[in-house]
Protein backbone atom coordinates (compact mmCIF):
# COMPACT_ATOMS: atom_id res chain seq x y z
CA UNK A 1 0.00 0.00 0.00
CA UNK A 2 1.23 3.20 -0.71
CA UNK A 3 1.30 5.66 1.56
CA UNK A 4 -0.37 8.86 1.15
CA UNK A 5 2.09 12.25 1.69
CA UNK A 6 0.58 13.58 4.32
CA UNK A 7 1.45 17.54 5.30
CA UNK A 8 2.91 16.86 8.94
CA UNK A 9 4.37 20.29 10.19
CA UNK A 10 6.20 19.04 13.21
CA UNK A 11 8.33 16.13 11.60
CA UNK A 12 8.98 18.88 8.44
CA UNK A 13 10.41 21.25 11.45
CA UNK A 14 12.49 18.26 13.01
CA UNK A 15 13.70 17.90 9.83
CA UNK A 16 14.33 21.74 9.03
CA UNK A 17 16.48 21.60 12.39
CA UNK A 18 18.90 18.98 11.22
CA UNK A 19 19.98 21.80 8.26
CA UNK A 20 22.81 24.27 8.54
CA UNK A 21 21.25 28.20 8.38
CA UNK A 22 19.12 30.75 9.72
CA UNK A 23 15.15 29.83 9.99
CA UNK A 24 13.34 30.19 13.15
CA UNK A 25 10.02 27.38 13.65
CA UNK A 26 7.32 30.04 13.36
CA UNK A 27 9.37 31.62 10.24
CA UNK A 28 9.30 27.98 8.55
CA UNK A 29 5.27 27.76 9.63
CA UNK A 30 4.42 30.80 7.76
CA UNK A 31 6.44 29.54 4.65
CA UNK A 32 4.61 26.15 5.04
CA UNK A 33 1.30 28.17 5.24
CA UNK A 34 2.34 30.50 2.16
CA UNK A 35 3.36 27.04 0.12
CA UNK A 36 -0.32 26.06 0.97
CA UNK A 37 -2.31 28.90 0.07
CA UNK A 38 -0.56 29.65 -3.27
CA UNK A 39 -1.13 25.58 -3.77
CA UNK A 40 -4.84 25.76 -2.70
CA UNK A 41 -6.23 25.70 -6.17
CA UNK A 42 -4.75 22.90 -7.85
CA UNK A 43 -2.04 22.88 -10.89
CA UNK A 44 1.20 23.13 -11.20
CA UNK A 45 2.67 26.44 -8.94
CA UNK A 46 6.05 27.51 -9.63
CA UNK A 47 7.95 28.72 -6.28
CA UNK A 48 11.22 30.16 -6.25
CA UNK A 49 13.86 30.77 -3.37
CA UNK A 50 16.48 33.33 -3.68
CA UNK A 51 19.25 31.68 -1.22
CA UNK A 52 19.37 28.04 -0.15
CA UNK A 53 22.46 27.87 1.64
CA UNK A 54 22.58 24.59 2.96
CA UNK A 55 18.20 24.03 1.89
CA UNK A 56 17.28 24.56 5.21
CA UNK A 57 13.98 26.88 4.07
CA UNK A 58 14.63 24.26 0.60
CA UNK A 59 13.60 21.28 2.49
CA UNK A 60 10.65 23.51 4.58
CA UNK A 61 9.04 24.55 0.90
CA UNK A 62 9.90 21.29 -0.93
CA UNK A 63 8.20 18.99 1.97
CA UNK A 64 5.23 21.31 1.60
CA UNK A 65 5.18 20.65 -2.12
CA UNK A 66 5.30 16.79 -1.56
CA UNK A 67 2.21 16.80 0.44
CA UNK A 68 0.25 19.19 -1.19
CA UNK A 69 1.11 19.78 -4.63
CA UNK A 70 3.37 17.27 -6.35
CA UNK A 71 3.10 18.59 -9.76
CA UNK A 72 4.66 21.85 -8.37
CA UNK A 73 7.87 23.02 -8.65
CA UNK A 74 10.06 25.09 -6.44
CA UNK A 75 13.68 26.79 -8.29
CA UNK A 76 16.14 27.04 -5.43
CA UNK A 77 18.22 30.02 -6.56
CA UNK A 78 22.12 30.17 -5.12
CA UNK A 79 25.52 30.70 -6.41
CA UNK A 80 26.57 28.27 -3.33
CA UNK A 81 29.85 30.24 -2.85
CA UNK A 82 28.84 30.84 0.93
CA UNK A 83 28.93 34.37 1.16
CA UNK A 84 26.64 35.47 3.48
CA UNK A 85 25.28 38.48 5.50
CA UNK A 86 24.64 41.82 4.05
CA UNK A 87 27.20 44.13 1.52
CA UNK A 88 26.59 47.13 3.52
CA UNK A 89 27.25 45.66 6.35
CA UNK A 90 29.22 42.50 7.01
CA UNK A 91 29.52 40.10 4.63
CA UNK A 92 31.11 36.55 5.66
CA UNK A 93 32.60 34.68 3.95
CA UNK A 94 32.32 30.60 4.24
CA UNK A 95 32.92 27.31 2.08
CA UNK A 96 30.83 26.81 -0.74
CA UNK A 97 27.15 24.77 0.38
CA UNK A 98 26.18 23.11 -2.60
CA UNK A 99 27.08 19.67 -1.72
CA UNK A 100 25.26 20.21 1.85
CA UNK A 101 22.13 21.67 -0.45
CA UNK A 102 22.51 18.29 -2.47
CA UNK A 103 22.79 15.99 0.64
CA UNK A 104 20.28 17.83 2.64
CA UNK A 105 17.24 17.92 0.40
CA UNK A 106 17.93 14.46 -0.98
CA UNK A 107 17.99 13.46 2.99
CA UNK A 108 14.57 15.25 3.49
CA UNK A 109 12.88 13.31 0.26
CA UNK A 110 12.16 16.37 -1.56
CA UNK A 111 14.82 16.46 -4.11
CA UNK A 112 12.50 15.39 -7.05
CA UNK A 113 10.39 18.69 -5.78
CA UNK A 114 13.43 21.39 -6.21
CA UNK A 115 15.33 22.58 -9.08
CA UNK A 116 18.54 23.52 -7.86
CA UNK A 117 19.57 26.51 -9.86
CA UNK A 118 23.11 27.51 -9.19
CA UNK A 119 23.61 30.98 -9.79
CA UNK A 120 23.18 34.33 -8.71
CA UNK A 121 19.65 35.64 -9.01
CA UNK A 122 19.79 38.58 -11.24
CA UNK A 123 21.83 36.09 -13.65
CA UNK A 124 18.97 33.50 -13.99
CA UNK A 125 17.12 34.46 -17.44
CA UNK A 126 13.86 33.70 -16.31
CA UNK A 127 10.40 33.19 -18.27
CA UNK A 128 7.36 31.52 -16.59
CA UNK A 129 4.62 33.20 -13.96
CA UNK A 130 5.68 32.68 -10.36
CA UNK A 131 3.16 31.76 -7.64
CA UNK A 132 5.27 32.57 -4.71
CA UNK A 133 9.08 34.41 -4.59
CA UNK A 134 11.09 34.05 -1.30
CA UNK A 135 13.83 36.58 -0.90
CA UNK A 136 16.74 35.64 1.67
CA UNK A 137 20.00 36.58 -0.51
CA UNK A 138 22.24 39.04 0.82
CA UNK A 139 19.85 41.35 3.29
CA UNK A 140 21.07 44.80 1.86
CA UNK A 141 19.03 47.60 0.30
CA UNK A 142 20.51 47.03 -3.09
CA UNK A 143 20.49 43.24 -3.24
CA UNK A 144 17.10 42.50 -1.72
CA UNK A 145 16.07 45.26 -4.60
CA UNK A 146 17.71 43.39 -7.05
CA UNK A 147 16.70 40.19 -6.11
CA UNK A 148 12.55 41.22 -6.09
CA UNK A 149 12.87 43.52 -9.24
CA UNK A 150 14.07 40.54 -11.27
CA UNK A 151 11.30 38.57 -10.90
CA UNK A 152 8.33 40.86 -9.87
CA UNK A 153 7.48 41.14 -13.64
CA UNK A 154 6.42 37.53 -13.30
CA UNK A 155 4.78 37.41 -10.44
CA UNK A 156 1.23 36.10 -10.66
CA UNK A 157 -1.68 38.38 -9.56
CA UNK A 158 -1.88 36.52 -6.63
CA UNK A 159 1.57 35.79 -5.51
CA UNK A 160 2.54 35.55 -2.38
CA UNK A 161 6.18 37.18 -1.92
CA UNK A 162 8.09 36.80 1.58
CA UNK A 163 11.49 38.25 2.40
CA UNK A 164 13.47 36.77 5.40
CA UNK A 165 15.51 39.21 7.63
CA UNK A 166 12.79 41.94 7.85
CA UNK A 167 14.33 43.37 11.35
CA UNK A 168 16.60 46.03 12.91
CA UNK A 169 19.70 44.36 12.01
CA UNK A 170 19.21 44.60 8.44
CA UNK A 171 17.60 48.16 7.74
CA UNK A 172 17.80 47.61 3.93
CA UNK A 173 15.08 44.75 4.07
CA UNK A 174 12.97 46.71 6.19
CA UNK A 175 13.21 49.77 3.91
CA UNK A 176 12.72 48.46 0.64
CA UNK A 177 9.80 46.07 2.07
CA UNK A 178 7.98 49.42 4.04
CA UNK A 179 8.75 51.03 -0.18
CA UNK A 180 6.82 48.94 -1.80
CA UNK A 181 3.94 48.37 0.36
CA UNK A 182 3.58 52.11 1.08
CA UNK A 183 4.22 52.96 -2.80
CA UNK A 184 3.61 50.12 -5.04
CA UNK A 185 0.35 48.09 -3.81
CA UNK A 186 1.48 45.54 -1.52
CA UNK A 187 0.14 44.82 1.70
CA UNK A 188 1.57 42.66 4.39
CA UNK A 189 -0.42 39.56 4.67
CA UNK A 190 1.05 37.97 7.88
CA UNK A 191 4.37 37.74 9.85
CA UNK A 192 6.04 35.21 12.29
CA UNK A 193 9.79 36.18 13.53
CA UNK A 194 11.47 38.08 10.89
CA UNK A 195 9.56 36.85 8.15
CA UNK A 196 7.20 38.75 6.51
CA UNK A 197 4.62 37.92 3.95
CA UNK A 198 2.88 40.52 1.20
CA UNK A 199 0.73 40.23 -1.47
CA UNK A 200 -1.22 42.19 -3.60
CA UNK A 201 -5.01 42.97 -2.54
CA UNK A 202 -7.31 40.87 -5.12
CA UNK A 203 -9.04 44.21 -6.50
CA UNK A 204 -5.37 45.40 -7.85
CA UNK A 205 -4.43 41.47 -8.28
CA UNK A 206 -7.44 41.52 -10.91
CA UNK A 207 -5.30 43.54 -13.57
CA UNK A 208 -2.47 42.24 -14.88
CA UNK A 209 0.88 44.72 -15.63
CA UNK A 210 1.29 44.35 -19.31
CA UNK A 211 4.56 42.02 -18.30
CA UNK A 212 2.79 39.47 -16.60
CA UNK A 213 -0.01 39.38 -19.70
CA UNK A 214 3.10 38.91 -22.09
CA UNK A 215 4.66 36.10 -19.89
CA UNK A 216 1.07 34.45 -19.69
CA UNK A 217 0.39 34.53 -22.99
CA UNK A 218 4.03 33.31 -23.90
CA UNK A 219 4.30 30.32 -21.56
CA UNK A 220 2.59 26.75 -22.03
CA UNK A 221 0.42 26.91 -18.54
C1 LIG B 1 21.01 33.73 4.57
S1 LIG B 1 21.56 32.55 3.44
C2 LIG B 1 20.07 31.71 3.01
C3 LIG B 1 19.54 30.93 4.17
C4 LIG B 1 18.52 29.87 3.81
N1 LIG B 1 17.35 30.39 3.16
C5 LIG B 1 18.14 29.11 5.05
O1 LIG B 1 16.95 28.82 5.25
O2 LIG B 1 19.03 28.78 5.81
C6 LIG B 1 21.87 33.52 2.03
C7 LIG B 1 22.23 32.75 0.78
O3 LIG B 1 22.00 33.62 -0.32
C8 LIG B 1 22.93 33.34 -1.31
N2 LIG B 1 22.98 34.52 -2.19
C9 LIG B 1 23.65 35.67 -2.01
N3 LIG B 1 23.40 36.51 -3.02
C10 LIG B 1 22.56 35.88 -3.85
C11 LIG B 1 21.93 36.22 -5.10
N4 LIG B 1 22.10 37.43 -5.66
N5 LIG B 1 21.15 35.31 -5.68
C12 LIG B 1 20.95 34.10 -5.11
N6 LIG B 1 21.50 33.73 -3.93
C13 LIG B 1 22.29 34.60 -3.33
C14 LIG B 1 24.21 33.02 -0.59
O4 LIG B 1 25.05 32.22 -1.39
C15 LIG B 1 23.69 32.30 0.66
O5 LIG B 1 23.74 30.90 0.51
Amino acid sequence: MTMPALLRPSEILATMRGVGGWLEDSEAELLLAAAAWVTRGGGARTLVEIGSYQGRSTVVLGAALRALSPESRLYAIDPHQGTVGAADRRLSRGTPTFDAFCANIEGAGVARFVEPVRSLSYEVAWSRPIDLLFVDGLHDRLNVERDFRHFAPFLAPSAAVLFHDYASYYPGVVAFVDEIVAREGWEVAARAGSMIMVHRPEQQAAQPTPAQERVVSQVPL
